[in-house]
C-alpha cells in the first residue's frame, strides 16, 4: 500500500516522479504528494487529494517544480483521514502548511506502512519541543529522524538507523536532508523498497513497473537496511552503519506488459493476457510433458514425505488456494487446510512436522501472508511460495519458491495473476499425485496434455465476451448478487463474487450451494441474480435443485456450465457455457465469464475498475 519514488540524477525529477507514481496508483490513490529540491535550495512539497490527475494538473505536470532532486509518494491512507494535510511527503519542520513552497525543514520524506509505536514516539518528541501539523505516524517517523540528527549531530545514514532501532512496525521510507543536496536516503523494514541505478541517475521505489522504463537493473533492499544515493550511485548500510555489498537483479519484464496497449482499462487486458500467463506459468513448469519441480528444489522426496498442506493466503490468492485443496486431495489424496493468512498468524495450530506451508501470493508482499510464511518457518515447517513478482519478500523468504509468469498485474482486482497460480497448483497436485503412486503415468501424461490445452480453451471464452457484456448491462443495478457451487464450482463462485464487489460495488456473496437454505434464501425476492457455477458433473444435479429453490422465490437464474450440459437451460434463465476440459481444470475456464461480469458490471456503472475505492494492490500492512 501506498507507492513511493525517488529520483536523483540530471534531469527534472518532477515529471520522472509523477510518470513513476502513476505506475504505483495501484497501490494507493487517496492523495499524492511531491517534494523537490532545485540544487542547494530547500525543497519545495506539494499535495494534491484524491487520484493523480489532481497533483499533475496542480504542478502542471511537473514543469512548476524545477530540480534534479526529488520524492514522490501516492497514499493509501493507514492513519488520518485521506485529506492534504496527511498526504505525503511530511516534514520536519513544525509549521502548517498547505500552499506549495520552499519548506523550512532539515528532513522531509515519504513513507509506506505503519508505525505501531508511533504514539509513544509522539509524546516523546512533543516533551522535545516538536510541533504536530498531522494526523499521521510518518511525520512522527520524520521528526524522530531529524530529532537524533540533531541532538546527536550526526550524518543521515546514523540518524536513520537510531530510528530503526526505536521504531515498532513496517516501512518503507525515503528522504532527503536538507544539508545533503542531490541526495536520497531510503530504509526498509517489511516493506518493499527496490533502488535502480543507471549511468548518472538512481532511482528509488515501491515496486518495478515505477522505474522499469529507465532501467531492468535494481538492488533489493534488505530488512533494517539503509541506502544512501547520489546520481549515479548507491551504497548500503546496515543497523552499525557499516557497508553492505549487494548484487543487483535483472527485471525480465518488458516495459510495455505495464502499459494498456490499447485496452480501455488494465483489468479487461490483464484477462485478455490470462492465456499467455497460463501458458508461460505451464512451459516454466512443464518440460518434455511431465512436470520439472527442480526450479523450485522440490524432489520427488519431498513431495512423497508430506504428509498434510496448508495452503495460507490473502484475498484472491485464497480462492486460488480453494480450488487447488480441492485438486490437491482430490488427485494426491494429501490432507489440505486451506487458511486464510490473517487467520493463520494468530491460530495455534498444530502443524504437522512434515507439513508443507504453500504460501500464494500475486506481489509476495502481503504482510499477513508475510506474517505467516515467518510463523510457519519459526516452527520448522518447510514453506513453498507460489509468487508471481521476483525478489519480493515471500519468495525470498520462503525455502521453495514457484514463480507464476503472469507478469507485471497492474489493475486492482486480480485476474491474470490468479490464473497463473491456479496453473501453479494444478501442476502440483499432478506431480504430488504421480510420486505418492495415486495417479498412474498414462493417466497423468494425459492430463499435462489436456492441461497444456487450457490457454487456447481461454480464448475460446473470451471470444464470447459480447453476451457477457449484455447481460452486464441488463444487470448493472442490481441490488445484490449471489453465486453458488458446489466443490470446486464453489471455490470458483468465490473468485467471482470478489470480482463483483471489488469492481462494480455490488454486493455479492458467494454460498456453497447446499448452505443457501441454511439462512442466506431468505435475502432472495423477486428478480435477484443468482449465478450458479456448474462444470463438476457429479455435481451439477444436486446445485440445479438449489437453483430450483431460488427461482421458487422470485430469483433470476444465471448458469454457468461446460458445453454438453444443455439441460441446465430448462432452469436457468440466461446460460454461458465454456470448453470441455479435465473437470479439475475447469476452473480455469468458468472464472472467465465471471470476472468479464464484474469488470463490465464496474464499466457499466462508470466506475474507476481499475482502482476500486478503499483498495490497494498490495496490502502490506495488517
Ligand atoms: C484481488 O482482486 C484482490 N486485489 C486481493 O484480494 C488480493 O488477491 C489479496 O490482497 C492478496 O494479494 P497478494 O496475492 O498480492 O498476496
Amino acid at each position: 500500500m501506498c507507492g513511493i519514488v525517488g529520483y536523483t540524477g540530471t534531469r527534472e525529477a518532477a515529471p520522472i516522479l509523477l510518470d513513476g507514481l502513476s505506475r504505483l496508483e495501484y497501490r494507493g490513490y487517496d492523495s499524492a504528494g511531491l517534494a523537490i529540491r532545485n540544487g542547494t535550495e530547500l525543497a519545495r512539497v506539494v499535495k494534491a487529494t484524491g487520484k493523480l490527475k489532481n497533483l499533475a494538473e496542480k504542478t502542471d505536470n511537473g514543469r512548476s517544480l524545477p530540480g534534479t532532486c526529488g520524492i514522490g509518494h501516492t497514499r493509501w491512507a493507514t492513519h488520518g483521514e485521506p485529506n492534504q494535510t496527511n498526504a505525503h511527503p511530511h516534514v520536519s519542520g513544525n509549521a502548517r502548511r498547505s500552499a506549495s513552497g520552499p519548506v523550512e525543514s532539515d528532513v522531509v520524506g515519504v513513507h509506506n506502512g505503519i508505525i505501531e509505536n508511533f504514539e509513544e514516539l509522539k509524546q516523546k518528541l512533543l516533551n522535545n519541543g516538536y510541533q504536530f501539523y498531522s494526523g499521521t505516524d510518518t511525520e512522527v517517523v520524520i521528526k524522530l529522524v531529524d530529532y537524533y540528527y540533531k541532538k546527536y549531530k550526526i550524518g543521515p545514514v546514523d540518524a536513520i538507523n537510531r530510528m530503526m532501532v526505536r521504531v515498532k512496525g513496517s516501512y518503507a521510507l525515503v528522504l532527503m536532508f536538507r544539508d545533503y543536496p542531490g541526495e536520497i536516503y531510503a530504509a526498509r523494514k517489511d516493506s518493499p523498497m527496490i533502488i535502480g541505478v543507471t549511468g548518472e541517475e538512481s532511482f528509488a521505489a515501491s515496486d518495478v513497473p515505477a522505474i522499469l522504463k529507465y532501467t531492468r537493473t535494481v538492488y533489493y533492499m534488505g530488512n533494517l537496511e539503509c541506502a544512501r544515493m547520489i546520481p549515479g550511485s548507491v551504497t548500503f548500510y546496515d543497523l552499525n552503519g557499516d557497508e553492505v555489498q549487494k548484487d543487483t537483479t535483472e527485471i525480465t519484464w518488458d516495459a510495455e506488459s505495464a502499459e494498456k496497449g490499447g485496452f480501455e482499462h488494465f483489468m479487461i487486458k490483464e484477462i485478455h493476457e490470462q492465456p499467455k500467463a497460463m501458458h508461460d506459468t505451464l512451459n516454466s513448469i512443464i518440460r518434455d510433458g511431465r512436470i520439472d519441480l527442480s526450479g523450485a528444489e522440490l524432489t520427488d522426496e519431498i513431495l512423497q514425505k508430506t504428509s498434510q498442506v496448508y495452503i495460507v493466503a490473502c484475498g484472491s490468492a485464497w480462492h486460488a488456494g480453494m480450488a487447488g485443496q480441492y485438486v490437491i486431495e482430490d488427485l494426491a489424496e494429501l490432507p489440505v487446510r486451506v487458511e486464510l493468512a490473517s487467520e493463520f498468524r494468530y491460530r495455534k495450530l498444530l502443524l504437522e512436522k512434515d507439513a508443507l506451508v504453500i504460501v500464494i501470493s500475486q506481489s509476495g508482499e502481503t504482510a499477513d501472508s508475510l506474517a505467516a510464511l515467518r510463523i510457519a518457518r519459526e516452527k520448522g515447517i518447510r514453506t513453498l511460495a507460489v509468487v508471481n513478482v521476483v525478489g519480493s519478500t515471500i519468495a525470498r523468504e520462503a525455502d521453495h519458491v514457484l514463480y507464476t509468469l503472469a507478469g507485471p498485474e497492474i489493475a486492482v482486482a486480480t485476474t491474470k495473476a490468479y490464473c497463473a497460480q491456479l496453473a501453479a497448483m494444478y501442476c502440483l497436485a499432478l506431480q504430488m499425485a504421480l510420486v505418492r503412486g495415486r495417479l498412474d503415468p498414462e493417466r497423468y501424461t494425459a492430463m499435462i496434455e489436456e492441461l497444456l490445452t487450457i490457454p487456447d480453451k481461454i480464448e475460446k471464452v473470451l471470444e464470447d465476451k459480447g453476451r457477457i457484456q449484455w447481460f452486464s448491462s441488463k444487470f448493472a443495478n442490481a441490488q445484490d448478487v449471489f453465486f453458488i457451487g458446489r466443490g470446486l464450482d464453489y471455490a470458483i463462485s468465490l473468485e467471482g463474487s470478489l470480482k463483483m464487489k471489488e469492481v462494480s460495488y455490488i454486493h455479492s456473496e458467494s454460498y456453497a450451494a447446499g448452505e443457501l437454505k441454511h439462512g442466506t434464501i431468505s435475502l432472495v425476492e423477486d428478480n435477484t441474480l443468482v449465478i450458479g457455477v456448474l462444470t463438476q458433473n457429479d455435481l451439477i444435479e444436486k446445485t440445479t435443485s438449489n437453483m430450483t429453490e431460488c427461482k421458487a422465490r422470485g430469483a433470476y437464474l444465471m448458469g454457468l456450465t461446460s458445453y454438453g450440459n444443455y439441460s441446465i437451460e430448462d432452469v436457468a434463465d440466461f446460460t454461458i457455457y465454456v470448453p470441455k476440459t479435465d473437470s479439475h481444470f475447469v476452473g480455469s475456464l468458468a472464472v472467465v465469464p465471471l470476472q468479464l461480469l464484474g469488470y463490465y458490471t464496474g464499466v457499466a456503472r462508470g466506475l474507476d475498475v481499475d482502482k476500486p475505492r478503499n483498495l490497494a494492490k498490495s496490502v502490506t500492512v495488517e
